[in-house]
């Protein structure tokens, strides 16, 4: 067979060059622009390592599709998507379409089909970012959040009873498997061992009598195994009031899918804003393939207008390198990140104090980054 019909080719490495098979849904509102930009430097990242390419594959899905058909995807989506070696995901969401049928049927669902039970969140104030806390310095605010991401608060469990009634009754159940916590909370207790870190576990048991007593039994047991990384377990409302008064004590955290949520976006707010936050939806057995996306989500108000800040969705495909054991291009990508914020401010779209639009501050970047 001709080796270009198996998705390979001679790379200038003169060995096979490995091809990795991208799905891209880009979806709704400042999604495509932004994604547009994430595979301009993937494409120029992979053509600066010359030992491998990308083949990207668009999906026309998200709140559009569903105004046309009913659905967010099609029937028969997640059997698509599973064929990909990683999924490229926008923004979901947009006036028209309830966000409950929106992001659980695409995003949650997603997450949730193929396993991504871990959700890295990196925390990490860049040089030349702003951060709005006062004494703060660039090493202070350094943390990788380990969002369980696949069941807790957001296992879609519950019950609506007497719709309508004066005795209308919900009830959203949250569903904490020994399974799922285990797994997560090994994870993050891997990644301190093998990063040399502190590892900090963030729950709730004066309050969830089942749930986080639970989680805070699951975190001692597994750290049974670990005895070489420096734990410390915070309650939710303290770890906030933490991560504004002195970020510097956290390195690696755990915690369940919405209070990794909640702490991800004050982690965005602390650590450059919104504009910079990205996030790594894993299925660490790679029997299913994972999912990058930027966090920030659709901002109809500015979809359509080139404003939006393609950084995070930057950042998202230095998450995806890593992934493929590319680690040298995605440190290449926060360093090129890091000067553009220091040195081409200029370069940087309005929210981050430039004037350039998103797709003339991908072109900065991938010029930046060659
Ligand atoms: C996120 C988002 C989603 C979540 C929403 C859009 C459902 O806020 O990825 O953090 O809550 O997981
Ligand atoms: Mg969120």
């Amino acid at each position: 067979m001709n080796p270009i019909d198996r998705g390979e080719q001679f790379g200038r490495k003169g060995e096979m060059m490995k091809e990795y098979r991208i799905a891209v849904v880009a979806g709704d509102g400042i999604g495509p622009e932004v994604m547009a930009e994430c595979k301009k430097v993937l494409a120029a990242a992979a053509e600066l390592d010359g030992g491998f390419r990308f083949e990207f594959t668009d999906f026309p899905w998200g709140c559009q599709y569903y105004l046309k058909t009913g659905q967010m995807m099609p029937e028969d989506g997640i059997e698509t998507l599973r064929g990909y070696d990683a999924i490229l995901l926008g923004a979901v969401g947009y006036p028209g379409v309830p966000d409950n049928i929106s992001l659980r049927d695409l995003l949650i669902r997603i997450r949730h089909d193929f396993d991504q039970y871990i959700n890295l969140r990196p925390v990490k104030l860049l040089k030349g970012a702003d951060c709005p806390l006062k004494d703060v310095k660039t090493e202070d605010v350094n943390m990788t959040f380990i969002r369980e991401n696949t069941e807790g608060e957001y296992s879609g469990q519950g019950a609506w009873l007497y719709k309508g009634q004066p005795n209308e009754v919900v009830i959203q159940d949250s569903v904490f498997s020994r399974k799922g916590t285990e797994r997560v909370i090994r994870y993050a207790y891997e990644l301190a061992k093998k990063e040399g870190k502190t590892l900090t576990s963030v729950s709730k048991a004066n309050a969830l009598n089942y749930s986080m007593v639970f989680w805070d039994q699951i975190f001692r047991e597994v750290g049974q195994d670990y005895p070489e990384v420096e734990t410390h377990s915070l309650l939710v409302d303290a770890a906030s009031m933490f991560m504004v008064k002195d970020p510097a004590r956290f390195q690696i955290v755990v915690t369940s899918n919405l209070f990794g949520d909640i702490l991800t976006d004050l982690g965005a707010a602390i650590a450059g804003g919104m504009g910079l936050a990205a996030g790594a939806n894993l299925n660490p057995e790679r029997k299913f393939p994972s999912m990058f996306e930027p966090i920030h989500g659709s901002a109809p108000d500015i979809a359509g207008t080139q404003t939006a800040n393609p950084l995070a969705a930057i950042w998202s495909a230095s998450q995806l390198l890593d992934f493929f054991g590319h680690e040298d291009l995605g440190k290449k990508i926060l360093d090129t990140m890091e000067e553009m914020l220091t040195n081409h401010r200029h370069a940087l779209t309005p929210d981050q104090g430039g004037s350039a639009t998103t797709s003339a501050c991908g072109d900065a970047f991938v010029e930046l980054l060659n």
